[in-house]
């Protein structure tokens, strides 16, 4: 997809020579902001009863007198913020992405857009675009549409929005796409190949650890999980280098369990097959290196994957079962669903060797977080205010929204096991929180932050799938963090 900024013509938009022209109008005063065919159009439409200027509303035009461009959607936006643009974009978008709409142009009557929105307009296109086709080849086919410009008076300054947006969507999109493939392709080599491809591609340094080298680093916490799957194990390390060798890297660790069955401690039938997903954070991680790379961030950037699956087998852990992790202190494992902290934990030591100016780990950790947060922000946690604050508005800038949790001392005693240092899980009440207070133990090296995007990685239901969250919060974090 190509992505260009465009002057409108003296004539204005009517005289714009593209397929379809999207325009976006605020539910104040559009009218007016729009002299000549368009504007008259639209008095007429509203006029008629056709289209009410609320948010949220739109309407589609075919071969509008004296418009250059053949369909016109106008998509009603509550006012010119990035947020409200987004929403009415994708109503817009999903009017005009099917047919025969080769070239669409994109206006907003009545506010110049700045640089976020250009970079919106990339990731509602991209979004809508996707197709998934690895295991699905006779998916329909990809909607035409090859050009977007977005239609803006002082059109240069957008460039970089649009630059931006298509480094992340790419990103995201990536992180989608390997979400999506089941469990039986995206396994452990799985990923692990495509990490080695994104570091040929985009000039990452790659090493991928097998189960001999985790067994030399003591990870025991992993190892229990990983040791019932026939699939190998493997533990990615992607590097970055965009500033100098001297700067701390940030220090990225994503779950990626491929498939979670919950192992012994066996999860119900309704919806396993969503565990494919439980590899979201592994897959958030390395869309973000992508990201971060093809936009050749000024920043150092370290990407941990521990990956394997968790099953039940004749060698799997026992509820009960005790195992040491590479920190040295010693987990109860009391529910073997409760994985992900345990395979987590071991990449958090791991961590400190790159003695890193912060870790920020993602997972889809705990059905808990989704009882908490639902499906519209990321449950964030912080060892500290300023990680934070900086997470949080990076969410905000990226569209992609966190909300922080708490990580109160109380909180962690529900860990307390008689039999080891810990235990992997608490009761039911607070799980979301107490599975941060489990990590947060093996954290205490450097300045620390968990996103829990059980409710945020996928979606369920008829548009089952892969979200690629949160890649342009963590991109926007980063991109800040380089200056
Ligand atoms: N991968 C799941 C968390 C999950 C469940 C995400 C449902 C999204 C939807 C995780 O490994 C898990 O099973 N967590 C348990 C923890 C519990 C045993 C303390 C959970 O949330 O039920
Ligand atoms: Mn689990
Ligand atoms: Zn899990």
């Amino acid at each position: 997809m190509d992505f260009k900024t465009l002057s409108a013509p003296k004539e204005g938009l009517a005289a714009v020579a593209a397929d379809a022209l999207l325009l976006v109008v605020t539910a104040a005063a559009p009218t007016e902001a729009l002299p000549g065919p368009l504007g008259a159009a639209l008095k007429a439409a509203v006029d008629a009863g056709d289209l009410t200027l609320k948010a949220g509303q739109q309407l589609y035009l075919h071969r509008v007198a004296g418009v250059k461009a053949a369909r016109v959607a106008v998509a009603v936006a509550a006012d010119a913020s990035v947020a409200a643009w987004r929403k009415a974009l994708a109503a817009g978008v999903a009017l005009l992405k099917a047919g025969g709409t080769r070239h669409l142009a994109v206006a907003l009557a009545g506010a110049e857009p700045t640089d976020a929105h250009a970079e919106a307009l990339v990731a509602v296109v991209a979004d809508q675009t996707y197709l998934y086709r690895h295991t699905k080849p006779s998916a329909p086919a990809a909607s035409a549409l090859a050009k977007v410009s977005l239609v803006a008076d002082k059109s240069a300054a957008l460039d970089g929005g649009l630059r931006r947006g298509q480094a992340i969507a790419a990103g995201q999109t990536l992180a989608r796409e390997l979400a999506n493939r089941p469990g039986n392709h995206c396994t452990p080599t799985h990923l692990a190949a495509e990490a080695k491809g994104l570091a040929k591609a985009h000039g990452l340094k790659v090493e991928v650890l097998e189960r001999k080298d985790v067994e030399k680093l003591g990870m025991g916490a992993f190892l229990a999980v990983a040791q019932a799957s026939h699939q190998p194990l493997k533990f990615i390390v992607l590097r970055w280098n965009g500033a100098a060798k001297s700067a701390a890297p940030v220090v990225l660790v994503g779950k990626g369990i491929t498939f979670d069955t919950g192992g012994v401690s066996l999860k119900p039938a309704p919806e396993m097959d969503e565990m494919k997903f439980d590899m979201g954070g592994a897959a958030g991680v390395l869309g973000t290196l992508r990201a971060v790379a093809e936009l050749r961030a000024k920043v150092n950037l370290v990407g941990l994957i521990p990956s394997c699956e968790n099953l039940p087998s004749g060698r799997s852990v026992k509820p009960g079962d005790v195992v040491t992790s590479m920190s040295g202190q010693t987990i109860e494992i009391l529910n073997t669903d409760a994985e992900g902290r345990l395979i987590l934990c071991d990449a958090l030591t791991y961590a400190e060797r790159f003695k890193p100016a912060a870790v920020v780990d993602i997972a889809t950790l705990t059905g808990a977080c989704v009882i908490a947060l639902g499906h519209h922000r990321t449950g964030l946690y912080a060892s500290t205010d300023a990680l934070a604050g900086e997470l949080l508005s990076a969410g905000e800038r990226g569209g992609d929204l966190a909300w922080r949790m708490p990580l109160d001392a109380e909180y962690d005693e529900a860990l307390k096991s008689s039999f080891a240092d810990m235990g992997n899980v608490g009761p039911r009440a607070g799980g979301s929180i107490t599975a941060a207070k489990f990590l947060q133990r093996y954290a205490g090296a450097y300045d620390w932050a968990h996103l829990d995007i059980a409710g945020t990685a996928w979606k369920s239901g008829a548009a089952k799938g892969g979200t690629g969250r949160p890649v342009p919060l963590l991109t926007h974090f980063l991109l800040a963090r380089a200056g």
